[in-house]
């Protein structure tokens, strides 16, 4: 399984190869960047360690050599002021991504490959590259709400004091100002959160503000987030390498769930080889399906203003 990952030379993508090569699971690794001896370092810090680690090709590539990739990881892009949401970047990112969409239709795709979005705005990035990319929209993904998920489940932990493995309890909708705490099938190894006794729902509306500005309070303390972003990217680059049908709340282009179709959000999602296998309508509370719906609105409005 070879990754490809455009912005391979910044701090995310570069995280993202350190956890990949960790996880021993992809058996190549080609970083590509803009700043092309930021890429090259990169790589081989990471070919340094290799013997230590797994025995994956990892190198500094170009597009030319990314035409056989099984999975394309677009983590380039520039970083959102502190005071900055998600969705103000969406025009001086845009055209930095139609140029790397561009790029990669010119050194061409697999018809199999699959198309991973971390750059933000996520959910609107990911919905330029099906517009795009003309790949299935089902090989098209965004990490969305995955990494808010990761740190809404280990806020929750921390308070309880328990096993954050043990923690699961998702974000959905946007990755942005719009997201939703879905509380209603939060639990610690299959118990409901609110049964157990040490639960102080007083607590919620604090974890789920924290949660919330997880992105900005990372960005102000050391300029951007670098390994949870790679943890949260492994899980789901694994459960397409290894086609393990895992259920992840990941951005997609949405076909119905809840109401909402024609704009990419994070609902539950089986992953596996061939990208989104399935979206999946959970149980949710009225005000959680509203909390979607709102953030279907918020999007959709932002795609109406985005240029080109
Ligand atoms: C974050 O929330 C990178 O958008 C990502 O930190």
């Amino acid at each position: 399984m070879k990754v490809s990952i455009i912005g391979g030379g910044g701090r995310v993508g570069s995280c993202a190869a350190f956890a990949l090569q960790c996880g021993g699971v992809v058996s190549e690794i080609q970083l590509i960047d803009a700043n092309v001896a930021m890429a090259e370092g990169e790589a081989l810090d990471l070919l340094h360690g290799s013997s230590f680690s797994s025995d994956q090709r990892i190198y500094a590539g170009d597009y030319a050599k990314a035409s056989d990739s099984d999975i394309f990881l677009i983590t380039a892009g520039l970083r959102r002021k502190p005071d900055e949401s998600r969705l103000d970047l969406i025009n001086r990112n845009v055209s930095l991504f139609n140029q790397i969409l561009d790029s990669m239709k010119v050194a061409g795709l697999c018809k199999n490959s699959i198309v991973f979005v971390v750059s933000n705005p996520v959910d609107i990035l990911t919905q330029l590259a099906v517009q795009k990319l003309g790949l299935p929209w089902q090989q098209v993904i965004g990490l969305g709400t995955q990494l808010d998920t990761s740190r809404f489940c280990s806020f929750i932990a921390d308070e309880l004091q328990l096993a954050p493995t043990q923690v699961k309890a998702l974000i959905l909708g946007e990755h942005g100002d719009s997201m939703v705490p879905i509380w209603s099938s939060a639990n610690v190894n299959g118990l409901p959160l609110t049964g157990l006794p040490q639960w102080n729902a007083g607590t919620q509306g604090k974890i789920f503000e924290r949660t919330k500005g997880s992105g900005a309070e990372v960005i102000k303390k050391k300029g951007g987030a670098g390994w949870a972003v790679a943890l949260a990217i492994r899980d789901t680059i694994h459960a397409i390498a290894l086609d393990q049908k895992r259920l992840q709340p990941v951005s997609s282009l949405q076909q119905g769930t809840y109401g909402i179709r024609d704009i990419c959000l994070s609902v539950p999602t089986v992953v596996g080889r061939k990208g989104v296998v399935e979206q999946v309508e959970i149980e949710l509370w009225p005000k959680e399906q509203l909390g979607l719906q709102n953030s279907a609105k918020a999007l959709k409005e932002t795609l109406a203003n985005v240029k080109g």
